[in-house]
């Protein structure tokens, strides 16, 4: 695939939400429907976003601050800042360069991506960018299992020549949510868009009358701990969970050799009324100690939402929604100018906050009484 388009900015873009209007724009119902719609009642969508403005800093002052940076170590690597973009399925729904725009700016603002396993271009396409630049973030593949272990085998030898350097097992969601807002515009993932890293899946299993499409149908398929002891096995990638909510889950995967987790609810996509990640992370941290790796995402928009994250423990953070709203609006530009934004911002956070590197970043940043577990 060539090089993506350079396109302008629009005008006035100060923050991450600025994106949305130019967007919606560009982008038709349908797809704004699936892009923005969480699961049923939208509870868990709008607690996410909710909680991160819930939080307050504490801020110290007159520090000497020369010489600070937003750099953190990630699975034995330093990256230039803490932020990756989150995987996100069917990105050339929203421009024509779809997830090959979001590598060439990724690349560019030393951000990392987990790569979608229903991304809509090779993934080839989208390591190629990364890889050239030696200042990219982290390049790490995303997972859902299908039960094809032959197809699965195959999947990661080819996740591991294209230079994925980790695999991100997504399993907060086996099934669809409820997705109310999405069903009410009919969203209908177009012809030419398709799930291409994912050809030559077996057929679904034939149903007998009176059984459930859900338990009978796709639960059969779907990954146990079984699975997570053949990642292991197949693969000598370092392998996260994604989704993962419960401490003693989260020690079950450590003992059976997963690297790390990313605290996520789904972006409220998945079960409603699920917590917001504010609220999932730390009671994770306080368990499981200081060195096992921890991201968060869900609601992250502003530079302050990543400082929090990292007070509240997490070694790093995800971006989702945000981040296709500006690649709709002006493609591989838009998204590396809404790293940039965050960048921008997360420094001014830190240097009004007295934080000369996000080390300093810890729960005495956050103001007292904030409510959190
Ligand atoms: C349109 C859309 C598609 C998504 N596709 C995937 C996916 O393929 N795999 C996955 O693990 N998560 C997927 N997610 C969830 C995101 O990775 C992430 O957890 C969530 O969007 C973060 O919340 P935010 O959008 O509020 O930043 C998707 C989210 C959206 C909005």
């Amino acid at each position: 695939m060539s090089a993506p388009l350079i396109e302008k900015l629009p005008d006035g873009l100060a923050n991450l939400a600025d994106f949305e209007p130019h967007a919606q724009a560009r982008v038709d119902a349908n797809a704004w429907a699936y892009l923005n719609g969480g699961a049923a009642d939208e509870i868990t969508l709008r607690a996410n976003r909710a909680a991160w403005d819930a939080i307050k800093l504490h801020p110290r002052v007159l520090r000497d601050l020369s010489g600070g940076h937003t750099r953190v170590a990630l699975l034995g690597r330093e990256l230039l800042h803490p932020i990756l973009l989150a995987p996100i399925a069917y990105q050339r729904l929203f421009h024509a360069d779809g997830e090959v725009a979001i590598a060439h700016a990724a690349a560019a603002q030393g951000a990392g991506i987990v790569l979608s396993a229903q991304a809509s271009v090779p993934m080839e396409d989208v390591a190629a960018p990364m890889r050239a630049d030696p200042t990219a973030g982290p390049l790490w593949f995303q997972l859902y299992w299908r039960d094809d272990r032959d197809f699965m085998r195959a999947l990661l030898r080819r996740v591991e020549a294209a230079g994925f350097q980790a695999l991100v097992l997504t399993v907060d969601a086996p099934v669809h949510g409820a997705r109310d807002r999405e069903r009410r515009a009919g969203f209908k993932l177009p012809d030419h868009i398709r799930a291409v890293n994912l050809g030559g899946l077996k057929k679904p299993l034939d149903l007998q009358p009176g059984q459930s499409a859900l338990f009978d149908g796709l639960m059969p398929r779907a990954a146990t701990w079984r699975e997570i002891d053949w990642l292991r096995a197949e693969s000598k990638l370092p392998l996260l969970l994604k989704g993962l909510t419960h401490v003693d889950d989260a020690r079950d995967a450590l003992a059976r050799g997963v690297t790390g987790f990313v605290v996520s609810n789904h972006g409220g996509r998945a079960l409603d009324t699920l917590p917001p990640t504010t609220e999932l992370l730390p009671p994770l941290r306080v368990a499981l100690g200081p060195d096992v790796p921890l991201l968060v995402d869900g609601g992250i928009r502003r530079g302050t939402d990543v400082l929090k994250a990292i007070a509240l423990g997490a070694d790093a953070v995800l971006v989702g929604r945000p981040y296709v709203h500006a690649l709709a609006a002006s493609g591989a530009l838009g998204v590396a100018h809404a790293l940039r934004l965050l960048r921008d911002e997360l420094e001014i956070a830190m240097a009004l906050s007295g934080c000369k590197t996000l080390a300093d970043a810890g729960p005495a940043l956050l103001w007292p009484g904030t409510s959190f577990r």
